[in-house]
């Protein structure tokens, strides 16, 4: 069994976006630059937005954090959306997620001009993934395809399950297997409500677990020599720890590691790829790779 470093790994990428960088600016390029939007002070959401200003500052790029508090209006935070929109400095800008129930995060999505949606949650980056154009890849999938390239995990033509099917994991983490120029996979998607969801993991060549369900995938749902992928993060109580809590991914991983070939672990396997693939659509947008491309794709579905 190997394990996949998630952390070395997004450390090496996060060094190859800041070598990039200092190419860019000693040829009088523009800094790449992410404006992040935080509204609240939810502590979970609080730590994320840290470490991506802190990833900014590893990969040489200029980052800006805009707060607003738990009660601002939708119309300001579309007006504040319009105005990053139009300035030329701004490459990219997320909105934290979730928003506060008097908002509306779809709306507040589809406001985002797509060229500058680094967080590839756009209907436009969606449906263009989807016929297989360029554009901003969700960061967990893109982070966990760039895992099993680089650990030169083959894909093609294997049975890849993917449990789960949100938004922002597996709905595009199984569209990402399924198109040629990337995973070139057979993909099953299962939920919460399939039946036999044992015997159907138990055909997986590769697993992918995005449940958030704690350690639910356990020994008899692996096909012996399987990679098995997990996305899961919940915070369980650990009074023994300093923060109060300790991470729990989705799998099992005493029982699951000895029967895989390749596994990652939680904390430090996807997670850190999470925040590194965000500043890699940081730099695509700065160097203005999915702006009006529209290369022909349909030689891509046979
Ligand atoms: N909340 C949890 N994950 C994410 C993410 O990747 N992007 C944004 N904008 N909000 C999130």
């Amino acid at each position: 069994m190997k394990l996949i470093d998630g952390k070395a790994t997004a450390a090496a990428i996060k060094a190859e976006i800041a070598e990039t960088v200092r190419t860019i600016i000693d040829q009088g390029g523009h800094q790449p630059h992410l404006v992040a939007i935080l509204v609240g002070h939810d502590g979970g959401s609080e730590t994320y937005v840290a470490n991506k200003v802190k990833a900014c500052a590893e990969c040489g790029f200029k980052s800006t954090l805009i707060r607003f508090e738990d009660d601002v209006e939708e119309t300001t935070l579309l007006q504040e959306i319009d105005r990053l929109n139009k300035d030329k400095d701004v490459d990219g800008f997320i909105v934290q997620l979730p928003l506060p129930r008097h908002i509306n995060e779809q709306r507040i999505i589809e406001a985002i001009d797509y060229r500058k949606d680094v967080d590839g949650f756009h209907p436009v980056n969606a449906g263009r993934m989807m016929v297989g154009l360029p554009c901003f890849l969700p960061a967990t999938p893109k982070g966990i395809f760039e895992l099993l390239r680089r650990y030169q995990i083959s894909t093609s033509g294997k049975h890849c399950v993917i449990i789960g099917r949100s938004n922002i994991v597996g709905k595009p983490m199984s569209m990402l297997m399924l198109q040629k120029a990337f995973g070139d996979s057979t993909v099953t998607i299962c939920h919460s409500h399939t039946e036999h969801l044992k015997d159907i993991c138990r055909q997986a060549d590769i697993l992918i677990a995005a449940t958030g369900q704690p350690a639910s995938v356990t020994a008899d749902m692996i096909k012996p020599g399987a990679t098995v992928i997990d996305v899961g993060t919940t915070r369980l109580p650990d009074a023994s720890r300093k923060s109060g809590f300790r991470l729990q991914g989705d799998v099992n991983f005493e029982q699951v590691a000895p029967l895989c070939s390749y596994i990652t672990p939680v904390p430090g396997g996807v997670g850190p790829m999470t925040i590194c693939m965000l500043m890699l659509n940081t730099l695509e947008a700065a160097q203005n790779r999915i702006a009006d491309q529209s290369s022909n794709p349909s030689s891509q579905n046979n």
